[in-house]
């Protein structure tokens, strides 16, 4: 998949194999956030979701506003790196707008599995010599940390900002989520900040259909516990409030009374 997105040189999403016929995660995602880049493979999953779980659009807008106080909060601890992990389809603001907004010139190198996403980040992602987007696998972690365009724009000497913002809850546990996140944290310099969050069944055992019905589809996903979601932080110094339900986690507005849409937790970490 990746040479075929690479040898179109952007030429759009008719020479890509974007496997319209099936849902993909990312357009699902795009789906729930009120966005167009979506095909009816991927809004027939959603709406399937919705109906037994009506929480996930909302579950999905309180994920990005989550992501976008965590950035701004590492930009704001002076790291000027990040790499975004499971980009998703371009949502405004990006990772490299608020990034940048903090710190001009901020390095921001994107990483997404899904074909569209590179359609689309090529114009809304990449825009300049401080962005790169690579299609690529993060279970292949070795192999993504090899990539020449990531090692031009992040320097592991210095500290960087490794986002796994609603990823890894696509990566089985035959994939080893763990190995993914530690691996990562080997290769960061002291001074790096891990942004985490992540789908849970905690809040409502109806999650547990969410599963099952994009596996239905054949979208893998694995709902995990608090318990669970803590260990991707071992070793590292957890940023106050800790692990948390997204809305929780340093509020920029008042925090809505009925917390039972976050279906997930979130967190954001120090290697000291
Ligand atoms: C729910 S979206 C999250 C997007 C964004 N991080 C956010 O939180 O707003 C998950 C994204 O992860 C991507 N993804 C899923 N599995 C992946 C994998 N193994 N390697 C790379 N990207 C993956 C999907 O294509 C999708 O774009």
């Amino acid at each position: 998949m990746t040479e075929k997105a690479e040898e179109t040189g952007g030429k759009g999403p008719a020479s890509l194999d974007l496997q319209m016929d099936r849902a993909h995660p990312a357009r699902v995602y795009d789906y729930f956030l009120g966005g167009k880049d979506n095909f009816p493979a991927d809004r027939e999953l959603g709406d399937l979701i919705a109906a037994v779980t009506p929480e996930m659009r909302d579950t999905a807008h309180i994920n990005r506003s989550f992501m976008v106080r965590a950035v701004k909060y590492v930009a704001e601890c002076g790291v000027d790196q990040f790499l975004d992990l499971g980009t998703g389809i371009p949502t405004s603001p990006n990772t490299h707008e608020v990034a940048q907004s903090v710190i001009p010139g901020a390095h921001v190198v994107y990483v997404d599995n899904d074909p569209i996403v590179s359609v689309h980040g090529r114009a809304l992602l990449a825009t300049d010599s401080t962005t790169a987007l690579v299609q690529a696998d993060i279970r292949d972690i070795d192999r993504l940390l090899e990539e020449p365009k990531l090692r031009q724009l992040i320097d592991f000497s210095r500290p960087v900002a490794i986002m796994l913002v609603a990823v890894l809850h696509y990566v089985t546990d035959e994939d080893d989520p763990g190995r993914i996140v530690s691996r990562l944290l080997q290769e960061a310099a002291p001074g790096s900040y891990l942004i985490l969050s992540h789908f849970s069944a905690d809040m409502s055992p109806r999650a547990h259909q969410v599963v099952e019905l994009a596996a239905r589809d054949g979208v893998a996903m694995r709902a995990r516990s608090r318990e669970e979601i803590a260990e991707f932080f071992t070793g590292l110094e957890m940023v106050e409030p800790g692990l948390v339900l997204p809305p929780l986690w340093r509020p920029d507005g008042p925090v809505p009374s009925d917390l039972s849409n976050a279906w997930g937790y979130a967190g954001v970490a120090r290697k000291n």
